[in-house]
């Protein structure tokens, strides 16, 4: 999967940032109800662990995660230790390498702003990991979708969290993980409810389905999995996350990917669709979603990026020839400058990038 176009408009976006603008990107919600394995199976996805996971209410924050690619060997300071991947939080300036002080980190900020006691806060934690093993993605975790309060929350919990939750999946270039687990009946997924509220048509919203070694005996979900219960333009993907024995047993990545191969490899249900299921089919179907996205965009985002340059160019025009301007003119030009680079290697890649759907 070729990258580039992705961080030629990452590129794009800190320009617009720079600029005081804003370009809209698509971002990762993953909705679910409380256990269904949201946390899960953002951990698989990014391939690391590092999210707080569990019974009951654990995520109490929205987690906004914005996964960057670095080449090999990249040096974050000259000063520090080289890490080959590192990650670094908005509210703390400090570079975290070990993966397990990330999720005390992100622990620590929950309980401090959202309290001790199962509350909620619609804060969200910020979070950059830089890594060469990852694809560009910003993905966002979510408190559970629930009914009754627990703890300190608020008699209305349900609707808060629900409020929350919409916030993220309405805005139209959202992509929405929608995590049901495959040992409770469909018809009561309460995410896809919320999916359906704002994606009518089904047109980006990606069913995840988690649990499937939980399973009754005797049951299965190809049904599901093959499109035939439920209409999603982008179909359903079955994983099997590490259950909580596993992560008891701090049972690693590699090995909890190994046995999810063997389950839909050796599952009589599963294994016609085995190649077409798991976290890393997954993974690359969300990357390829994501392009997609993106290239929708791109005819929009030329004609405002024409735009913007347009009033570069006036601005620039009118500081004239003013001493006093010097400095705002040496800025002007600058931008300018920058922004005709970022439009020619833009305009090159709409024209040259073909975007493989396979
Ligand atoms: P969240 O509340 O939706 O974020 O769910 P978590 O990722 O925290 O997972 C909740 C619990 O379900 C944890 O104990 C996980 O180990 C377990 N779990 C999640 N996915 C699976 C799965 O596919 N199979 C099994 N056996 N357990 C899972
Ligand atoms: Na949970
Ligand atoms: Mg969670």
């Amino acid at each position: 999967m070729d990258t580039d176009l992705i961080k030629l408009v990452n590129k794009l976006q800190d320009t617009f940032n720079n600029l005081g603008g804003e370009l809209d990107m698509p971002q990762l919600v993953v909705v679910g109800s409380q256990s269904a394995g949201k946390s899960s199976v953002l951990e698989t996805i990014v391939g690391r662990d590092f999210l707080p996971r569990g019974q009951g209410i654990v995520t109490r924050r929205p987690l906004v995660l914005q996964l960057i690619h670095t080449p090999e060997s990249t040096d974050p300071s000259p000063s520090s230790p080289t890490f080959r991947e590192w990650a670094q939080f908005l509210h703390i300036d400090k570079k975290f390498s070990d993966f397990n002080d990330i999720r005390k980190e992100i622990e620590q900020e929950t309980f401090r702003v959202a309290g001790q006691n199962k509350g909620v806060s619609k804060l969200p934690i910020s979070l950059r990991i830089y890594s060469p093993d990852v694809l560009d993605l910003t993905l966002v975790d979510l408190p559970g979708l629930t009914k009754i309060p627990v703890g300190d929350q608020p008699s209305d919990i349900e609707r808060q969290i629900r409020n929350l939750v919409l916030d993220y999946i309405t805005k139209p270039n959202s992509v929405i993980l929608s995590v049901s687990p495959a040992n409770v009946d469909l018809a009561n997924s309460e995410s896809l409810k919320l999916a359906r509220q704002v994606d009518p048509q089904g047109r980006r919203t990606i069913g995840v389905l988690t649990k499937l070694d939980l399973m009754d005996a005797g049951t299965n979900a190809l049904d599901i999995l093959t499109g035939r219960v439920y209409p999603l333009k982008l179909g359903f993907i079955g994983v099997v996350n590490r259950s909580q024995q596993d992560i008891n047993g701090e049972k690693s990545m590699d090995a909890a990917l190994a046995s999810e191969t063997e389950f839909f490899k050796n599952h009589p249900a599963y294994r016609n669709i085995a190649h077409k299921n798991g976290t890393k089919y997954l993974a690359r179907t969300l990357n390829q979603v994501l392009m997609n996205h993106i290239r929708d965009k791109l005819p929009d985002m030329k004609a405002r990026l024409n735009t913007l340059m347009g009033q570069a160019q006036q601005e620039l025009n009118s500081f004239g020839d003013s001493e006093s301007f010097g400095d705002q003119v040496q800025q002007g030009a600058l931008i300018l400058r920058l922004m005709t680079q970022f439009a020619r290697d833009f305009v090159a890649s709409i024209e040259g990038t073909k975007i493989d759907v396979s």
